[in-house]
């Protein structure tokens, strides 16, 4: 029966539930192998890790030749602890291309006291996203090589939360403002050797072929000094399993268009890097829940799980769409499908995975289960985990690792007392 799953990367759904508990992250390694593989025609893989800061998963990252963007403090200092720099690597085990970029690059519109720290102790490279982090940069780390982040003045995404272009765009430097951002970068002593471009997450070709035209036109005006080119990240999955692959082969064929457009007008070699966060690691993760209620209300029937919108927002922030499968506890087989809401089990009634933007409340034809059995929402691997909060005072879930066919902990359950631990009771209320 459709959406009725019994293994999850090759082991039984009971097993891991009965190894790790509910809720789980649970990510396939060779599922995120497979995505870097395919992306390495371009010269530079740079994972942009907001999407998931996992530890095991940078590591694994780096042992491809994968290297990073960070968009914070706390993000340079989780690429730092496996060993990425801010400094080109030469380690010739690499197989992602990077052997030539720096490990780290951070990305940001602004600089906050602890970036501004490490960005100085560790020489890294800045992606700035507003002119003002130029000036700033050269009180603080003069010489630091820079690229500029440019809003090209139209964004895609998709969601309006997810478009990063635009005059409304809060994102980067407006594309007008190049040759004032060389002049400034001149004044501060930085090193401005690139252009990025990240018009927002979701895009498609349709938009694709005008995000290189500008960013072709953008190099013109930056001449010379013009080094590198980042296409941002942005690449979509299927979510809806009938939604058709993006074609990555394609995707590079127009970067590399307008890389070569550019090398010629510039008269020299232009690297090119791309800056997936998704892309790599929405595929390889399926959450997986264990159903603690079937109820019928109003007409309506409900599964609710034990993870909510603290583990998964992206439902209730985006409207984003997850297919679910049912695992079933007992291995009993199971003939019917009803219409069904899955909800968690937050004190709030937008705590909801079936719903679509705007908070309409949808349904998804699943398999019959009863309390116990699994639920398993899948791609959940970007902005699941890395996302995901204590609100209800409810403990941050297991991360697991399937490789060479057995489950490692990548992240232990979060305990109470580790989300008390940083509070505080005033003596004269103790
Ligand atoms: N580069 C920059 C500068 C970005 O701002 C982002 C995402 C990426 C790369 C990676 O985008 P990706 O390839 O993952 O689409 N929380 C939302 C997505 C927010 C993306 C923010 N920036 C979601 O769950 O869909």
């Amino acid at each position: 029966m459709k959406n009725l799953i019994t293994h999850i990367g090759g082991l039984p759904i009971e097993q891991l539930a009965r190894d790790f508990g509910t809720p789980t992250f649970i990510y396939e390694r060779d599922v995120i192998e497979k995505r870097i593989a395919e992306l390495k025609a371009f010269d530079v893989v740079r994972f942009a890790q907001k999407a998931c800061s996992n530890l095991a998963i940078l590591a694994l990252m780096k042992k491809h030749g994968v290297v990073v963007d960070a968009v914070s403090a706390g993000e340079i200092h989780r690429a730092l602890k496996v060993g990425f720099t801010g400094q080109a690597s030469s380690d010739p085990g690499s197989t992602g291309g990077a052997r030539h970029a720096p490990g780290i690059v951070f990305t940001a519109d602004l600089f906050d006291e602890d970036a501004r720290d490490m960005i100085r102790t560790h020489k890294l490279p800045v992606n700035v996203g507003s002119p003002d982090m130029i000036t700033q940069l050269g009180t603080f780390a003069p010489g630091t090589d820079v690229t500029l982040r440019i809003n090209p003045g139209f964004g895609h995404g998709h969601s309006r939360k997810t478009n990063t272009g635009g005059s409304y765009s809060k994102h980067g430097i407006w594309h007008t403002e190049i040759e004032e951002c060389l002049r400034l970068g001149k004044e501060a002593g930085v090193n401005i050797i690139g252009l990025h471009m990240h018009i927002g997450s979701g895009s498609d070709f349709q938009h694709l072929s005008t995000v290189c035209d500008a960013m072709v036109k953008a190099a013109k005006r930056m001449g010379p000094q013009l080094k590198v080119i980042s296409a941002g990240g942005g690449l979509p999955i299927p979510y809806h399993k009938e939604q058709s692959r993006i074609d990555v082969g394609a995707y590079f064929s127009l970067w590399d268009k307008a890389r070569k457009m550019i090398e010629r007008d510039l008269g020299h070699s232009i690297s090119l890097e791309v800056e997936p966060g998704r892309y790599l690691v929405a595929e390889s993760c399926s959450l997986l829940t264990q159903i603690r209620s079937v109820k019928s209300s109003g007409g309506n029937r409900f599964y609710l799980v034990d993870a909510g919108f603290e583990t998964l927002v992206r439902p209730s922030m985006y409207g984003a769409y997850h297919e679910i499968s049912i695992a079933t506890h007992d291995g009993r087989a199971v003939g019917n499908a009803f219409d069904t809401i899955v909800g968690g089990p937050l004190c709030e009634s937008g705590d909801v995975f079936t719903q679509e933007e705007g908070g309409v409340v949808t349904t998804r034809k699943l398999p019959e289960a009863v309390v116990g059995d699994f639920l398993i929402l899948h791609d959940a691997g970007a902005y699941g985990s890395a996302m995901s909060s204590n609100y209800n005072t409810r403990r941050l879930a297991a991360e697991v690792l399937i490789q060479q066919g057995r489950g490692d902990i990548i992240r232990e359950r979060q305990t109470f007392e580790h989300i008390l631990h940083f509070e505080r009771i005033p003596s004269n209320l103790a």
